[in-house]
């Protein structure tokens, strides 16, 4: 499916479960794993607002399996047990560009792969479960006061010009307690940056734009 056919069946069975959240159990933390991550979230954000219950340091886009494919194929790379490579990056990891760019690629593109390794016998399901089980056990562990817990999410972020960015945060008892920063970029990562920054903007404002067509609808009153 392509993210727009995510879009139109997940937006509504979002904004539907959000509006639940908000009269059932305003003060939950709400991990969201629907697909487009990047619009999804908004429109939980969107319903939260309108129902008075938005806490942005609760709301996350669950993004772990790009990091734990990125630890994989890093893990490959250095012959190391995928569970010893934190992104990013430790151990650290020095490509020439086109070997970079490579590597980007195929994290970037992991279902694919997985796809056609299936051969038509099915979606991108490998690790799904692993990647949401991990960020959900992180959140346990915040949750019951340990500390130092950080994990890679997609949250309200001041880090750049958007209202949401994914990136590493350190969690806490309330959520998220602090923004890690992106830190250095190289030059491919910066173009990278450059080119997804309008893209990540226009998921943004479809999502928010949805919730609002929705509101003004009258659902979910
Ligand atoms: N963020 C990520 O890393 C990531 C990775 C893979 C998949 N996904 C997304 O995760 C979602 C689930 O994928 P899946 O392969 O488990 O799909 P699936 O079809 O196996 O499971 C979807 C589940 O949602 C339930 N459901 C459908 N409509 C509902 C509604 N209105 N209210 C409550 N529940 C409803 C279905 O009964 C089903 O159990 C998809 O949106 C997919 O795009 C996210």
């Amino acid at each position: 499916m392509t993210r727009d056919d995510l879009f139109n069946i997940n937006a509504g069975i979002v904004a539907t479960l959000a509006e639940g959240v908000a009269r059932h159990c305003p003060d939950a933390w709400v991990l969201v794993i629907s697909n487009p991550v990047n619009s999804t979230v908004p429109i939980a954000a969107e319903v939260f607002k309108r129902m008075g219950t938005y806490n942005p340091a609760k709301l996350f886009g669950v993004t772990s399996l790009d990091v734990v494919r990125a630890e994989a194929f890093i893990g490959e790379i250095l012959g190391v047990d995928p569970r010893d490579v934190s992104i990013p990056c430790k151990p650290p990891l020095s490509l020439d560009p086109v070997r970079a760019e490579q590597l980007m690629a195929r994290i970037q593109d992991a279902g694919t792969e997985v796809v056609q390794a299936k051969a038509g016998a099915g979606s991108a399901t490998l690790s799904m479960a692993y990647a949401a089980a991990r960020f959900a056990e992180a959140c346990l562990r915040a949750m019951a006061g340990e500390g130092g817990v950080v994990e890679c999410a997609f949250v309200a972020s001041s880090l750049t010009s958007l209202p949401f960015f994914a990136g590493p945060v350190r969690l806490g008892r309330g959520g998220v307690e602090e923004l890690l920063p992106l830190g250095p970029m190289n030059d491919i990562e910066q173009r990278n940056y450059d080119k997804m920054l309008p893209e990540l903007a226009g998921s943004i404002r479809k999502g928010v734009e949805f919730a609002q067509r929705r509101a003004a609808a009258g659902a979910g009153q």
